[in-house]
């Protein structure tokens, strides 16, 4: 069965994914880290068509490692350049076809907790269990304020502009799928919405 959790950044998709298919014993498909290798295949070689590079691209998902063409690009693709030019290229209908392929052919057999933004919506809208989590904007910045060291109102600022070009870009926009169960995580510890999410996985079948 495939659990699909998607959310706006900051929520706690990354932390809650993980933990939840550690705790039901899952793959963990990462695709917002799709999207991060061809950003940084395109800051690298910036006169590629950025769809043919997502079409080209052998990115291989190891659990949290990601590789490339074979090298670890794990932390390279958190740089703050790569999370700004990701969210760029996430607007590109062809890179978003081309990675939407890649993970529809990866999710198409076995079990999973997938994490994105358009997993329940467009990826597999037959999804077992699909959760949206959300949390209050500033409560999210200061999640990403803490894990990056930085500070909170400037985080809250660049994530208003990401937040509004997810949500209102003309494929794919960042919203919750039919059917889904939207999970508000403001004041939530990481253990309860853990808790929480693996309940309405195993009610559906895990
Ligand atoms: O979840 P993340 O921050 O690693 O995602 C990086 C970027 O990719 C972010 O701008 C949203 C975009 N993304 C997307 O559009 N669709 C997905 N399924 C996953 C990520």
């Amino acid at each position: 069965m495939l659990v699909a959790i998607d959310g706006p950044a900051g929520a706690g998709k990354t932390t809650v994914a993980r933990a939840l298919a550690r705790e039901l014993g899952f793959p963990y498909l990462d695709s917002g880290a799709m999207y991060r290798s061809v950003a940084l295949m395109w800051l690298a070689s910036p006169a590629s068509e950025p769809a043919a590079l997502a079409r080209g691209s052998r990115i291989e998902l190891r659990g949290e490692v990601v590789l490339l063409d074979g090298r670890d690009i794990t932390s390279a693709i958190r740089e703050p350049r790569v999370t700004e030019a990701a969210s760029t290229l996430a607007a590109d209908r062809g890179v978003r076809e081309a990675l939407v392929a890649k993970q529809r052919a990866l999710l198409t057999s076995g079990d999973w907790v997938a994490e994105g933004r358009d997993i329940g919506t467009v990826v597999a809208p037959d999804a077992a269990l699909k959760v949206f989590l959300t949390a209050a904007p500033r409560e999210r910045a200061r999640r990403r304020a803490d894990e990056l060291g930085a500070d909170v109102d400037a985080v809250l600022a660049e994530q208003a502009l990401r937040d509004a070009r997810d949500s209102t870009r003309a494929h794919s926009p960042l919203r919750p799928a039919e059917g889904s169960v939207t999970l508000d995580t403001t004041g939530m510890s990481v253990a309860q919405v853990v808790a929480h999410v693996a309940a309405l996985a195993r009610k559906a079948g895990a």
